[in-house]
């Protein structure tokens, strides 16, 4: 079978997160990477054993390469996925999609217009136990959704020394924690109970109004020591944490709260959805089981075991029962998915994984969660 080439844009965190994930995927061949300067770029293909590294303009000439990854600071992601669908090329884009709405609503017709495959990296729905619950629900396992309730706890800008570019809003946007990971749960939220958020009531709590800012660059959780003469006192003025209130389209109410500053919460997405027949938990530090909670009979605990969750879960699931699979399988599974929809050279009408209409509508929904909390009022989606 023909390998279908890919380039990576920006290799901090998660674009090496993307390359593994391909790299797990027999007919995918990641063949080029680009930087924010040549001398980076060069560094990172060495380390990385990637072939070309390329600038940007270099990779969109590039024939051969059928679809870019862009993995950079959020600011970035609109025109370097607006160049890259002009180039003819498939895209799969970091969340969040843009930083404003009209941005992210051109990619949405652009994309369509040039019917080229289009994907937001919502990894976090492609945890088995994720697909698992989505599926007991469109089978009327959980019966009619009476409440949701969903946290997204991390402590990795705990202290006040903790930087990086998304406490900066040129770079990252007006929201931090809601932008950030709020965006993966709301998705989830939705996709799960297949429910619409139809209003929001917002709290935002900025813990730390000052930070210290390292004068050298850092990556993301790269835990890199320096000394307090390599620091400037900088103003902060996006949510550490954020509650928010939720209206769906059902009648239903749910809350979620996202926090950066929980010490001893790495990365943690909770989510418990109560219906009228069983009840869901789900966390993503454990996120190979599922609670199912009962009124009449005893709760239990599903481990993930393809022989024992729905074919739409175990679709999902590369290892036997036993074998614990986490966050970098979430991506390989995702780009099974984008992949087949690649080699058919076209988006699919209805799309299994998230699209940028996807990416579109969080944007929307985070939005809506900013205008509230400076009303500090309900806003309508
Ligand atoms: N889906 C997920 O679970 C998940 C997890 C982490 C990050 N993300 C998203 O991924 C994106 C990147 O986050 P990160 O944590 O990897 O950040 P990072 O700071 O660790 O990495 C960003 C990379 O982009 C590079 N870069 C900057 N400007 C560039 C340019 N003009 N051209 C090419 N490369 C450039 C930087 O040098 C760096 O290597 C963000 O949008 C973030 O929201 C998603």
């Amino acid at each position: 079978m023909k390998k279908i080439n890919a380039a990576i844009v920006g290799t901090g965190f998660i674009g090496p997160a993307h390359l593994e994930a391909l790299r797990r995927i027999p007919t995918i061949e990641v063949t080029s990477l680009v930087e924010v300067n040549q001398e980076l770029a060069d560094q990172k293909a060495a380390l990385l054993g990637i072939e070309n590294a390329y600038t940007f303009e270099a990779m969109l000439k590039d024939e051969r390469i059928d679809v870019v990854h862009i993995c950079t600071p959020n600011f970035l992601h609109f025109r370097q996925a607006k160049a890259v669908l002009e180039a003819g090329k498939h895209v799969v884009c970091e969340k969040p999609l843009a930083v404003k709405i009209d941005e992210a609503e051109e990619l949405v017709r652009l994309a369509a217009q040039k019917g080229l495959v289009n994907a937001v990296h919502f990894n976090l729905r492609y945890y088995p136990m994720v697909r698992q619950m989505k599926t007991m629900r469109e089978r009327g396992e959980l019966g009619e959704v009476y409440a949701v309730m969903g946290s997204y706890l991390q402590d990795w800008l705990f202290l006040q020394t903790d930087y990086n570019w998304r406490l900066e809003p040129d770079k990252s946007g007006d929201s931090r924690a809601i932008a950030d990971i709020g965006s993966h749960l709301l998705d989830i939220t939705e996709y799960v109970t297949g429910l619409k958020i139809t209003e929001v009531l917002a709290d935002f709590s900025t813990v730390h109004k000052t930070r210290l800012k390292p004068l050298k660059d850092i990556e993301t959780y790269s835990g890199k020591m320096l000394s307090m003469d390599d620091y400037q006192e900088v103003p902060i003025n996006t949510e550490d944490h954020a509650t928010v209130l939720l209206r769906f389209d059902n009648g239903s109410k749910g809350s979620i709260t996202v926090s950066q500053v929980n010490a001893g919460r790495k990365n943690r997405l909770n989510i418990e959805i109560a219906g009228s027949k069983s009840n869901f938990e789900f966390n993503s530090e454990r996120p190979n089981e599922l609670w199912i909670g009962k009124r009449e009979t005893a709760n239990s605990q599903l481990m993930k075991d393809p022989a024992l969750v729905h074919p739409e879960a175990s679709a999902l699931v590369s290892f036997p029962g036993g074998h614990n699979e986490g966050f970098p399988d979430t991506s390989k599974q995702m780009f099974k998915e984008v992949y087949a929809a690649i080699r058919e050279g076209k988006q699919p009408e209805k799309a299994n994984f998230p699209t940028f209409a996807d990416g579109l509508r969080e944007l929307i929904i985070g939005e809506r969660i900013i205008e509230s909390n400076k009303k500090q009022a309900w806003v309508k989606i």
